[in-house]
């Protein structure tokens, strides 16, 4: 049986419309083919990234009650998708890394055998497309054809997953051309597991949100494939970003000399008019996007968005790290996104805007738990059903979504599109540290900043006076996303350290969330963070003063811009106080967590946890 073929707006009867088969490519051709004698659609639409092709879906999904259509007058062009109740996040369970050896992936992920998942998964996609339209995405990370960049072509039977692949990636037609090329591509195959048509040739009803209790998301790390079953929740289907972007580039950036990193990229701007570029380390829910598009305080300092999720960092030809936001799109949390605490995030998403699984307003807008100081009176929750203040329940999903193009962005940079990237200045590695960890420290060597970034941590639980809570692990941001072992990985850090020399960038640790005894927030944080961002321009340019401490370089007094701000001395204090036995103690948790690493912990972090131990007895 041959499969009809077309791409939307071009009658599929309309056999010399070039764009039908969307490319030449042979073997963008025959996997096409492959996928589809396995998954077994009804037919297939090559994407080309039109505007008309985007129009064409939504209105389709709007007609099958998948997408609602939010009010043009408050938000045009915008709709709101709710997901199935039970496919609302990333599934890190499901998540595999499949290299051919387990030491390989490490003792972070969930290794499976490559031979037994490949039969397990032919199992699961055999037919799993029955009676839908197979969709083929190309998509480049990065500007197209840039030297940072990477392609991909991601297959898929979700047209929401079509639409927001649309606005978080460069999709489209060029992507075959550069195929066409000869230029490699990374091949990425979802479906969300629910086909029209049974085992027995029976047709089912569609529902709202198809998806399968069944889910895998799968990373071969060996052959650069990502298959995803089961599910249509951004993280788990749009394979471009934390699949590919993350786990898959980042064994490739180890192959190649390069860096795929989970960091949020910002231009700051002095008042001098010289601009600095940074890239910062964030595990999830600790103020990425905020600090992305951070407005600052302080007078004469502009600070512009590039990314808030990934950068990809590769040294240049002058020797400096350069590095871009392989994403088009921003894909971030709604919940405590509001005119208060990120301004620049609510203008950006004034429409042209994909929202999932947030509350409907009665007026045919969105809102959710933190947009707005005002609670709603009434309004449709995130599954559907009627929503007062007195429901005792969120509106809007916690981890409910918008998903809209980086452009929109009210601050975004002139050069968040560089073909070449931008030059970094400084890295920086924050979590969300009660006690011990300083309002900023730097790092005394890079290796000491791979040190920090390996040690990225938050309390689980809130600590006894004079003591660490328990700590969640989270080394560079990068626990869910690394995609061979963890301690290869700090090891091939260590490495880009020799390879960048003096051109390194510096390396700092940030936290934002340090308590008092009393268990409040020391630091103001938000665009009072710009005060941070100014010492450490300051530090870039050998301006500003430090005093040596065993962790680390700390701001020397008066050296920290504090003009206007109300802090007590007291509370200053505290924000970096250095207590020599309770990082005494981390040390020992330290050393806990490397051991299940054994004898693949770079000497490099093993002599800095050392050295860490010596000062801090000797101070
Ligand atoms: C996601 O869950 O799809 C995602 C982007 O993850 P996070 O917000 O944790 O980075
Ligand atoms: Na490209
Ligand atoms: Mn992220």
């Amino acid at each position: 049986m041959t499969i009809s073929e077309f791409s939307i707006g071009t009658e599929a009867s309309d056999s010399a419309a070039p764009a039908r088969r969307g490319t030449t490519d042979a073997a963008l051709r025959a996997w096409v083919d492959e996928i589809a004698g396995l998954t077994k659609p009804d037919e297939i639409v090559w994407c080309d990234g039109s505007q008309h092709e985007a129009d064409l879906l939504e209105k389709q999904l709007v007609a099958e009650g998948k997408l609602i259509k939010l009010n043009p007058e408050w938000r045009p062009n915008s709709y709101l998708a709710r997901t199935d109740p039970s496919d609302v996040a990333r599934v890190e369970d499901r998540t595999f890394i499949c290299s051919t050896y387990e030491e390989d992936a490490g003792p972070t992920n969930n290794w499976r055998d490559p031979r037994e998942m490949r039969t397990e998964l032919t199992e699961v996609f055999d037919g799993s497309m029955k009676g839908r339209t197979m969709y083929v995405v190309p998509f480049s990370m990065g500007p197209l054809g840039g030297p940072i960049s990477q392609l991909g072509v991601e297959i898929t039977d979700s047209p929401y997953v079509v639409l927001s692949m649309g606005i978080m990636t460069r999709m489209g037609d060029a992507v075959y051309r550069l195929i066409e090329a000869g230029e490699p591509w990374v091949r990425t195959v979802h479906s969300v597991g629910y086909p029209l048509v049974d085992g027995v040739g029976h047709r089912r009803a569609e529902i709202e949100w198809p998806c399968n209790d069944t889910k895998y998301i799968v990373q071969f790390p060996d052959s650069r494939e990502i298959w995803s079953f089961g599910s249509g929740y951004g993280g788990n289907a749009l394979l471009a970003k934390k699949c590919f972007a993350l786990r898959i580039a980042s064994v490739m950036a180890r192959d190649e000399g390069w860096l795929a990193e989970h960091m949020l990229l910002i231009k700051i701007t002095s008042p001098e008019g010289k601009s600095y570029h940074v890239a910062a380390a964030f595990p999830s829910a600790c103020g990425k996007t905020n600090l992305a598009m951070l407005r600052p305080t302080i007078p004469g300092w502009t600070v512009e968005t590039i990314g808030d999720d990934i950068a990809w960092m590769r040294p240049g030809e002058d020797g400096r790290l350069y590095a871009i936001n392989p994403e088009a799109g921003f894909f971030g949390v709604a919940p405590g996104t509001g005119e208060t605490t990120n301004p620049t995030a609510v203008q950006t998403l004034w429409g042209n805007t994909i929202f999932t699984n947030v509350a409907l307003r009665p007026d045919g807008d969105v809102w959710w738990e933190g947009l707005t100081d005002e609670i709603p009176e009434e309004l449709t929750d995130w599954q559907g059903n009627p929503w007062t203040p007195a429901s005792g329940r969120p509106a809007a999903h916690p981890n409910s979504r918008f998903t809209v193009a980086a452009a929109q962005c009210p601050q975004i940079s002139d050069d968040w599109d560089a073909h070449d990237g931008v030059p970094i200045d400084a890295i920086l590695f924050g979590g969300r540290r009660a006690t011990n960890v300083p309002l900023v420290a730097e790092a005394r060597s890079w290796k000491h900043g791979v040190f920090m970034g390996a040690t990225i941590s938050s309390e689980k639980t809130a600590a006894a006076e004079g003591t660490v809570g328990e700590l969640r692990r989270d080394p560079f941001a990068m626990l869910p996303f690394c995609g061979y072992n963890m301690a290869d990985y700090w090891g091939h850090w260590v490495k880009m350290g020799r390879i960048l020399g003096t051109n390194a960038p510096k390396i700092f640790q940030v936290n934002w969330f340090r308590k008092g005894a009393d268990g409040s927030f020391l630091w103001p944080g938000f665009g009072e963070n710009s005060r941070v961002l100014e010492w450490i321009v300051g530090r870039v340019e050998g301006t500003a003063d430090t005093v040596e401490t065993p962790i680390g370089l700390l701001p020397a007094s008066d050296s920290l811009d504090l003009d206007g701000l109300d802090i007590t001395d007291e509370a200053l204090e505290q924000l970096f106080d250095v207590d020599r036995d309770s990082w005494l103690a981390e040390c020992e948790l330290t050393d806990e967590y490397f051991e299940q690493f054994g004898d693949r912990v770079p000497a490099a972090l093993k002599a800095e946890l050392a050295s860490l131990r010596y000062h801090l007895e000797h101070s």
